[in-house]
């Protein structure tokens, strides 16, 4: 507690600055005095002290310019200024308040009232900094546990996805790599990170409607009939049934729910239109097209990634939203993308 306890007393009267000295001495705490204004805030700015006592009228610079002075900088401007003046008048309190003074004692002043007020001050700016230290700590508090949040976030939805991949061993890793893409999209769209974020969780689990389709039908190799194709574009909807009423911080299962929209209407379930669907939901597509092309199928080998940019090259505003194409197409003849394992 000995750094409450610096006070710095500022008086042009040697009497005065003596008596006040010699009381705050006798009262434990470890005073400094200045002589004049200008002493006074070298003093403090060499060290900021605790609390000062500033008396007003003074020759040179007086005690309102010292106080606006110490309050214009930030190592001083939290120090506590209480006048001690003889200054009677109402209007030159209110000038002292105004520029920043917690206190006002009047000269001639009570021994005991002047250290009651100088105690509740050093308390209340203690309290106050101690408040401040706080709020710190909790906010950095509330921001690691928001961090772990989201952490446990994206282990719940990669546990998620994990389960649909078990059941179609084809199609296993093809929503990592596809989240893989679609971050390194929006990154290169520079989208702000909070959304980035989004689109990871989206396309991590943008197939989890796939958990309702037969396993013999997502794994079969050769030709799908009719009706099992019919089934295989019931996932969109089902994946946003599961995801619906999960309370994310961004349109998980909207953008599940589009991703096989496509721009000119002609994708499903909802047969939306461009300005219909989620930016998100279309980078996902953009990403999810080129990474199921490029990989081993049931029915075909992988086609590679030549074939994959031809296709939404081809489809470029057609079906997938040109901007999106052009840096995916970016990506991965400028920028050397390549889909990771890990
Ligand atoms: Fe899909």
């Amino acid at each position: 507690m000995t750094d409450q306890n610096k006070i710095l007393a500022v008086d042009d009267t040697p009497a005065s600055l003596k008596l006040l000295t010699d009381i705050l001495k006798e009262a434990g705490y470890e005073v400094r005095s200045a002589i004049s204004g200008e002493l006074a805030l070298h003093a403090a700015a060499n060290s900021p002290p605790d609390l000062v006592l500033l008396d007003i009228r003074m020759p040179g610079m007086d005690g309102y310019e010292v106080c606006r002075r110490l309050k214009a900088q930030p190592s001083t401007r939290d120090v506590p200024v209480i006048f001690v003046s003889a200054v009677s008048e109402t209007d030159e309190k209110v000038q002292g308040f105004e520029i920043g003074a917690v206190d006002f004692v009047s000269k001639p002043y009570q021994r005991d009232e002047l250290l009651a007020r100088v105690r509740t001050h050093l308390e209340l700016n203690h309290l106050r900094n101690h408040l401040e230290d706080l709020v710190d700590e909790r906010t950095a508090e509330l921001r690691e546990s928001e961090k772990k949040l989201r952490a446990s976030l994206l282990d719940s939805i990669t546990a998620l996805a994990a389960i649909v991949e078990m059941r179609d061993p084809y199609t296993a890793g093809h929503q990592r790599r596809v989240a893989q893409l679609a971050v390194a999209i929006a990154n290169e769209l520079q989208l702000p990170q909070e959304q980035v974020e989004g689109i990871h969780l989206a396309s991590v689990v943008h197939d989890v409607g796939k958990i309702r389709i037969p396993a013999e039908i997502l794994s079969k190799p050769g030709r799908l009939t009719g009706l099992e194709f019919s089934l295989i574009k019931e996932h969109p909807q089902n994946g946003y049934e599961i995801l619906k009423s999960i309370e994310f911080p961004w349109p998980i299962a909207q953008i599940v729910l589009q991703h096989h929209e496509r721009l000119d209407g002609s994708g499903y379930p909802q047969a939306l239109k461009s300005e219909q669907i989620l930016l998100e939901a279309k980078i996902t597509a953009v990403a999810d097209v080129v990474e199921a092309m490029s990989s081993h199928r049931p029915y075909r080998p992988g086609l590679g990634i030549a074939v994959a940019l031809e296709e939404i090259e081809r489809g470029r505003g057609v079906c997938y939203d040109p901007q999106v194409v052009d840096i995916c197409i970016h990506l991965f003849q400028d920028k050397k993308f390549e889909f990771s394992n890990t």
